[in-house]
């Protein structure tokens, strides 16, 4: 008996194909869905005789059936969607709507202009040097020629992690790592986030970044650190940009100055600190300072990004409004 119900269901299989092979517009379909799967429908009835099956040819007898249902309702609708018109549907999908655009990502204005800044001094052949944003006292303050308790280090609001721990106040902790690794000459730049407990503003962010910039070889003099930065200049504001330095103080550099752009458009602007190496650091990285001289400048990337794309509030980089980063590319 269940024998004869499964070869039923095997010859209603072929003879749906020829029903609907043979149905060639819209009333013929329908005479097939009513002879195969309406309420008195072949398959309908097979269905309903599941019931009477003992219980393991029932499920065997219920999964072909099921199967040539769902099979049948399927092909029903393909050929009744393929009379409706050109083929531009296929079962309820409208293949002329446009493709949905995948949503691209951009880089953030920060590190397009980091990397900007990476890219002119690489070209006046610095190298790449990066550090750890959790640093140790010794290499943000120490070795750089801030003694305990030297009032040098009110210049820093530190986040401090241990006593001995802090999150990095500058990224000049890694001219020191970098010393230690390496013999002179020494030409890098190191682009990092740093941190201060600054009480945010327009002009003060707690996070941001810096870019470092390291030169160690003999004889260097503060006409390399001023011929180095009017390069730099030129590249980022153009060839009119010229550069000042006034005198200033950090703990590392002696003489210590901070450097300003000029351009037309801006009148002057106040770039960075920077500095000779004081012989101190030399000593802490076992340089010796009658040997070798160099100079250190550090800069803000934000006070560039900001120049660069006319940005007044630095809070804008970090505050992630999709109207802004949108824009990225
Ligand atoms: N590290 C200094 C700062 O964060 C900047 C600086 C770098 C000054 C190198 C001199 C030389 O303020």
């Amino acid at each position: 008996m269940e024998g004869s119900v499964l070869e039923r269901i095997r010859a209603l299989d072929g003879e749906f194909d020829a029903a609907l092979a043979g149905a060639s517009n819209a009333d013929a379909l329908e005479e097939v869905r009513v002879r195969f799967l309406s309420r008195k429908g072949e398959i309908t009835q097979i269905m309903r005789g599941l019931g009477g099956l003992p219980p393991d040819e029932r499920r065997e007898v219920g999964r072909r059936a099921n199967a040539l249902r769902e099979r049948s309702r399927i092909e029903l609708d393909a050929a009744l969607a393929a009379l409706s018109g050109p083929q531009d549907t296929i079962r309820g999908e409208d293949l002329t709507l446009p493709g949905r655009r995948p949503a691209s990502g951009g880089l953030h204005p920060v590190r397009q202009v980091e990397l900007q800044l990476v890219e002119v001094f690489r070209g006046l052949g610095f190298d790449v040097a990066l550090g750890p944003d959790i640093e140790l006292d010794h290499y943000n303050f120490r070795c750089l020629n801030f003694p305990d308790d030297h009032p040098a280090r009110d210049m820093h609001d530190t986040f401090y992690v241990t006593d001995d721990v802090v999150m990095r106040t500058h990224t000049s902790p890694v001219q020191v790592r970098t010393m230690e690794k390496v013999q002179p000459p020494v030409r890098v730049v190191t682009p990092g986030r740093v941190y201060r407990s600054e009480t945010i503003d327009a002009t003060h962010a707690a996070v941001f970044h810096q870019l470092e910039g390291l030169y160690v070889d003999e004889r260097v003099t503060m006409a390399d650190l001023k011929g180095t930065l009017a390069g730099f200049a030129r590249a980022l504001f153009g060839d009119r940009t010229r550069v000042r330095f006034r005198p200033d103080f950090f703990p590392f550099t002696e003489p210590s100055v901070e450097f300003s752009f000029y351009t037309e458009a801006t009148g002057w602007l106040e770039i960075g600190g920077a500095g000779m190496v004081d012989p101190e650091v030399f000593r802490s990285v076992d340089y010796d300072p009658e040997k070798w001289s160099g100079f250190a400048f550090g800069l803000g990337v934000e006070r560039i990004a900001m120049l660069l794309y006319g940005i007044t509030d630095i809070r804008t980089f970090f505050e992630n409004d999709l109207r802004v980063l949108r824009q990225t590319w």
